[in-house]
């Protein structure tokens, strides 16, 4: 595991905390739209969901990256593709939850599954979980 300092490692606990709770929300926005709820609801669900992840992706491009820079004397192509494949996991989430509600609804469970992935990735790796 990489050790990050204790302030960091809050903030990213807290960011992902966050993220999963507005995925929850997402979820349960889609629902009602297919039960007949304006799309404006859901519209709004997935703005703030992406958001939120959008906050977080800036926020760790620079720990990560810095990290991993750092942690890694030799083979830095590795690290170029770590950073690379992090960086496009998350423009491809962001892409999806810019396209129209009625695209996002059919589309958002394997978001889920993806962004769920994404975050138990970085806390194995970065945040100690096990
Ligand atoms: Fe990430
Ligand atoms: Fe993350």
């Amino acid at each position: 595991m990489v050790s990050l300092p204790s302030a960091m490692h809050a903030e990213l606990v807290a960011q992902h905390v966050r993220l999963r709770a507005l995925l929850l929300s997402a979820e349960s926005a889609a629902r009602r739209y297919l039960a007949g709820d304006p799309a404006a609801d859901f519209r709004a669900a997935l703005d703030a969901l992406r958001g939120a992840l959008s906050v977080h992706h800036q926020y760790e491009e620079r720990v990560y990256e810095s990290l991993l820079r750092e942690g890694e004397s030799t083979g830095t192509l590795r690290v170029e593709r770590m950073i690379r494949d992090h960086e496009n996991e998350h423009v491809a989430m962001l892409e999806l939850l810019e396209l129209d509600a009625q695209i996002v609804v059919d589309v958002l469970a394997e978001l889920a599954d993806d962004l769920i992935a994404h975050i138990a990735a970085e806390e194995r790796i970065f945040l100690g979980a096990r």
